[in-house]
């Protein structure tokens, strides 16, 4: 992990978001699917040929789920979450976000997007940075400023607040723009390895606050990872996808404790490695598990 500076380390003191320490108010209720994916495909020209980043993904995801895409790298799974957000626009096939068309979900706030660039605005400061979405949409002066002191608690970065982007790490950038991608309390998350600048004690801890906010809020996450502990530690089911032309190649369901009862202990438990090994049996589907799956992390 490149990104050793953390809060902890910066401050001498310990991120201050300790579990059950905000609670955020919950998402409306909607209708009961919060991502529909049906029989989508995506084929890029470039001057090299065409290139089939997805063929005929069908996937669902319930208002309320966590679902995690796994696969080597170049399957496509930034391309999917890419088109639910409506940055770009599928070759064929039809999704829809709480049973509105992509664009439309996303001018009504129905979801918030973290990806790995923080994509933070290098002239605002941390606090602005995060209240950029609720300013955006005409929330008050003094709700923001509360709102945003509630998201930098939780992310540990409270006494960075007037900091430029500049100033931090990229692992706090990071933790910026996860607590700007909640700041509405989106109904649904759109999450692209926001997690792979930090280090791997603030992972966990980043790991186990997603999971406490999204069972108390009720949003949906569609998280990309290539960490096979990590997606089984957050998800209800973890979709396995293959590459060129990008397949989902396999769901695997995790049958662990209730989202709201994942604990740290949850990765020492027998029932946590068995999910990990079925993921990494599906990631190798068929070739045997000594041929290495490019660009997956399977410690
Ligand atoms: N704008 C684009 N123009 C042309 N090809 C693209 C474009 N975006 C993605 N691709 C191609 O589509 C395929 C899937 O890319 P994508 O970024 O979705 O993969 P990924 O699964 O997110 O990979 P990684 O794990 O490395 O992030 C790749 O072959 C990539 O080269
Ligand atoms: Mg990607």
């Amino acid at each position: 992990m490149s990104d050793v500076t953390t809060a902890t380390e910066a401050t001498g003191t310990p991120p201050d978001a300790a579990p059950g320490a905000t609670s955020l108010p919950v998402a409306p209720a909607g209708p009961a699917t919060a991502v529909d994916v049906r029989g989508v495909s995506k084929v890029f020209a470039t001057r090299a040929g065409t290139v089939t980043a997805l063929d005929d993904i069908h996937l669902s995801v319930a208002a309320g789920e966590f679902v995690s895409l796994i696969g080597p790298s170049g399957c496509g799974k930034s391309t999917l979450l890419r088109l639910v957000a409506d940055l770009d626009q599928p070759t064929s096939g039809e999704i829809a976000v709480f049973g509105r068309p992509p664009r439309v979900a996303r001018e009504a706030q129905d979801y918030g997007i973290a990806f790995q660039q923080a994509g933070l605005l290098p002239w605002r400061s941390v606090a602005a940075n995060v209240e950029l979405p609720l300013e955006l949409h005409g929330v008050g002066r003094r709700e923001r400023a509360a709102r945003a002191a509630e998201l930098l608690a939780l992310v540990g970065l409270t006494e960075f607040a007037g900091h430029f982007p500049h100033q931090l790490s990229g692992g706090m950038q990071q933790r910026v723009a996860i607590a700007r991608s909640l700041a509405e309390s989106p109904s649904l998350l759109l999450m692209d390895e926001p997690f792979g600048a930090l280090d791997e004690m603030t992972r966990e801890r980043m790991q186990t606050e997603l999971v406490r906010l999204c069972a108390e809020s009720g949003a949906a996450v569609v998280f990309v990872t290539h960490s096979i502990p990590e997606a089984v530690f957050l998800s209800q089911r973890v979709v396995v996808m293959s590459p060129r032309p990008g397949r989902i190649a396999q769901v695997v369901p995790v049958d662990l404790a209730r989202a709201d009862e994942r604990t740290d202990d949850l990765r020492e438990d027998a029932a946590f490695f068995a999910a990990v090994t079925a993921v990494r049996e599906a990631l190798h589907g068929g070739h045997g598990a000594d041929v290495p799956t490019r660009g997956v992390d399977v410690r």
